[in-house]
């Protein structure tokens, strides 16, 4: 080959590769062209069922965290089957808000026919759900494509407990992707959102062979919780930030894990180790830095193994593959 065609060749092949960057980018005007309204329908449907029921909103910023966490943001957490994401523990008679992400997506199917995908569907819903509750905008890169596959292994694995230490929160999140710093913000979420009494029992009423109540807890806030959460209760829920009658977005969640009147185990933790508590006392200032850091690290976790490009499909329904 003539160095001329030589040169020509590398100048192709880069092109090629720039090209195939661009593509497995996500863009905030990814619709533009495509279904100009479709974004907006998103936030129109969200509005209207979270009027009607505020608690559905921090169900349904759970539902793209436990999306992203398993396979990526590819929608794989709303598909159904015996063996799917949906049957796992953590998100068996857990998770909530799949009846409004189907609504959302019929209402967007009317508009643009099999264009608007259900992982991007998931992403809006979130970032829309924080706004209802006054929290702060941020673009939402859009353009992920849905996949195929759901399994409820798979969401075992990948999804952290609430019995987590410090150390494992941290492996968990870094295996994404995603920060200290990540790991805490996002955890700010159980600022809002309900949690079952099953999750309080241990730390409640057997936490060692020789102390019944986790110490960790502040002494006032176990006899609270007790309260709600009588001892073999396994299905009432309660609210995660006691502090407030009604949720709000708001930096609550970092006072009262310096308070000791954090629900879980994992929310005490990030305050047992340096670098955590750092971060927590940060949030916790006034004015807190939450918001501004919440929307960029929702932002790098909303990109967690996306398909992009020719990649998935575009579901005609979430439920199911096409
Ligand atoms: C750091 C590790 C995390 C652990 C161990 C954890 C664990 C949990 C658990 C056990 C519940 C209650 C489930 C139930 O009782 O049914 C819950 C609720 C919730 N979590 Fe997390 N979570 C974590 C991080 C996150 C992140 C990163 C987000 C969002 C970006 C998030 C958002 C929520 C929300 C909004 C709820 C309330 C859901 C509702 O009201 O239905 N969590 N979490």
């Amino acid at each position: 080959m003539t160095s001329t065609g030589f040169k020509w060749l590398l100048v192709t092949c880069l092109l090629l590769v720039v090209v195939a960057v661009a593509d497995a980018q996500l863009t905030e005007s990814f619709y533009a062209s495509k279904c100009p309204s479709g974004p907006a329908k998103v936030r129109e449907v969200i509005k209207t069922w979270i009027t009607k029921d505020r608690t559905l909103a921090p169900a349904l910023l759970r539902l793209h965290f436990h999306d992203c966490f398993v396979r990526g943001c590819d929608a794989s957490v709303l598909l159904d089957g015996a063996n799917s994401e949906k049957q796992s523990g953590g998100n068996k008679n857990s998770l909530r808000g799949f009846n409004v992400i189907d609504d959302v997506k019929a209402k967007v199917e009317a508009l643009c026919p099999g264009v608007v995908s259900c992982s991007d569907i998931l992403a809006l819903a979130a970032r829309d759900a924080i706004l209802e509750m006054g929290g702060k905008n941020w673009s939402v890169p859009l353009g992920r494509r849905d996949g195929v596959v759901s399994l409820a292994s798979e969401a075992n694995a990948n999804l952290p407990s609430p019995f987590s230490t410090f150390s494992s929160l941290v492996t968990s999140f870094a295996k994404k992707g995603l920060t200290t710093q990540d790991m805490v913000v996002l955890s700010g979420s159980h600022t809002v959102g309900l949690t079952s009494c099953a999750l309080q029992q241990t730390r409640l009423y057997s936490f060692s062979s020789s102390v019944k109540t986790d110490p960790a807890l502040d002494p006032t806030f176990a006899a609270s919780l007790k309260k709600q959460c009588k001892q073999g209760d396994f299905t009432t829920k309660i609210k995660m930030d006691q502090s407030k009658p009604v949720d709000t977005w708001d930096p609550n969640y970092y006072s009262n894990i310096i308070r000791g009147r954090a629900v879980f185990t994992s929310d005490d933790q990030l305050k047992r180790n340096p670098t955590g508590l750092k971060i927590v006392q940060q949030m916790n200032r006034s004015p807190s830095p939450f918001n501004d850091n919440f929307g960029a690290s929702m932002v790098k976790m909303g990109k967690i193994g996306v398909l992009t490009g020719t990649q998935g499909q575009i579901r005609k329904k979430c439920t199911v593959k096409n």
